[in-house]
């Protein structure tokens, strides 16, 4: 295990446009400065809020050492809770969904309303202050029907994305949609590999032969780099978009922490199905037609997602340990679409079903790779890896400002 000290050199020592080193893919005491510094710091993607539709729907989720509940209270408002209770500290709820009226600790039933306020617990004698005990809060957001957490004290500001999004994401009507589908899966991989495999298609053609039917792993047909500047189909997909009311012109964080546009699929395909039609027969929201493509919109350290015409699919990762991430991937469409009238729920999942699958198992082989001590870490194509570049350039950007110096021992 890396001390700090030698986490630090590894920052300040690595070659831009380069993959990272060993160590930064494979040591357990960098997992936990990235969780220190990025995951415990930022704001995380927890689950689209159609996922909690009802009023004592929760979910759960596990960052790091810290496990969080996600619930919709009596008021109709989502909140989130450190996930522990406040007796003897059991884990309070540990099912990963959910529905229950109140929030009851298994150990000794210390009972806790939707709003984390503790309304019941027995025999604590006449001194118990019950008001003291409440569910620990943890930050939380509803971006435009993203549910978004924060463990740290003070969160950054998130004004500027949420701002910037909600016209994006208004025509969709992510309130008014279902699930229609959750898969999670682990991918024994990095977290950092994860997100760097997602963040560029040089492997689609080669990893994603059913994806490729409808989305271009062309870098010349992708390229994107502001509102005005992309390829004539992608400036004529945004023409044509923001003409029927959809907001769909590259927008961007000044350090690229996230990003927005919508995409057209090849072709005019309509959806990521085989056939490249619509898989689902109402469309989300407002949605003015089938052929609106993807509005891409990716979140450092752990969100991406695709909103089409006829579906949306949000993706989550949480790391597990240093060389292990949990992929959430959710399947959203309208609330009154009906499965086996509207949908064929195969058909809506198996492109990206399979292609987590496919990408499940580069990660993993490049995990393998790395673990070698013969790796040396490779440079980056600027051409099909620029978002790989970005990514990686925010995640040592952010690391070496958080990492807090270490004073020098002083010399004998
Ligand atoms: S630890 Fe929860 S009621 Fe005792
Ligand atoms: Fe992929």
């Amino acid at each position: 295990m890396l001390s700090q000290n030698e986490i630090r050199d590894q920052f300040q020592n690595r070659r831009p446009g380069h993959a990272l080193t060993r160590d930064l893919y494979c040591d357990h005491a960098t997992l936990q400065a990235d969780l220190d510094a990025i995951w415990l710091k930022e704001w995380l993607f927890a689950v689209p809020a159609c996922e909690l539709p009802k009023q004592g729907a929760f979910a759960t989720l596990q960052i790091g050492d810290y496990p969080v509940i996600v619930v919709r209270g009596s008021d109709g408002r989502i909140r989130a809770f450190h996930n522990v209770c406040r007796h003897r500290g059991q884990r309070l709820c540990a099912k990963a969904t959910g529905s229950a009226p109140k929030l009851v600790c298994p150990y000794h039933q210390w009972t806790y309303d939707l709003d984390g306020k503790l309304v019941w617990a027995r025999d604590m004698g006449p001194d118990f202050d019950a008001s003291a005990h409440g569910l620990k809060k943890v930050h939380c957001v509803d971006l435009g029907g993203l549910v978004y957490i924060c463990l740290a004290d003070v969160p950054p500001p998130i004004a500027d994305l949420a701002r910037t999004a909600a016209p994006f994401l208004a025509p969709s009507e992510l309130a008014e949609a279902k699930v229609a589908f959750t898969s999670t899966i682990i991918e024994k991989g990095n977290w950092k590999l994860v997100m760097e495999n997602n963040r560029e298609c040089y492997h689609c053609g080669g990893a994603h032969p059913s994806l490729c039917r409808t989305f271009s792993d062309n870098p010349k047909f992708a390229a994107m780099d502001g509102p005005d500047s992309a390829s004539p189909e992608i400036l004529a997909h945004w023409q044509r978009c923001e003409a029927a009311g959809l907001p769909s012109r590259f927008v961007n964080a000044p350090d690229f922490q996230w990003r927005l546009a919508r995409i057209p699929l090849l072709n005019n395909a309509e959806s990521y199905t085989m056939d490249s039609r619509a898989a689902v027969a109402r469309r989300m929201g407002k949605m003015p037609f089938d052929d609106a493509g993807s509005l891409l919109m990716y979140h450092y350290p752990n969100t991406w997602n695709h909103f089409l015409a006829d579906h949306a699919i949000t993706f989550r990762i949480l790391p597990i340990s240093a060389t292990e991430t949990e992929v959430r991937t959710t399947w959203l469409v309208h609330k009154d679409a009906v499965e086996g009238v509207d949908y064929d729920l195969n058909r809506l999942t198996e492109v990206w079903l399979t292609t987590n699958d496919e990408d499940r198992q580069v990660v993993e082989e490049n995990q393998i790779g790395i673990r070698s001590p013969a790796y040396e870490p490779g440079p980056y194509s600027p051409l099909q890896e620029e978002g790989v570049i970005q990514f990686i350039d925010w995640y040592c950007d952010t690391m070496q400002r958080r990492l807090a110096p270490q004073p020098a021992l002083a010399a004998e």
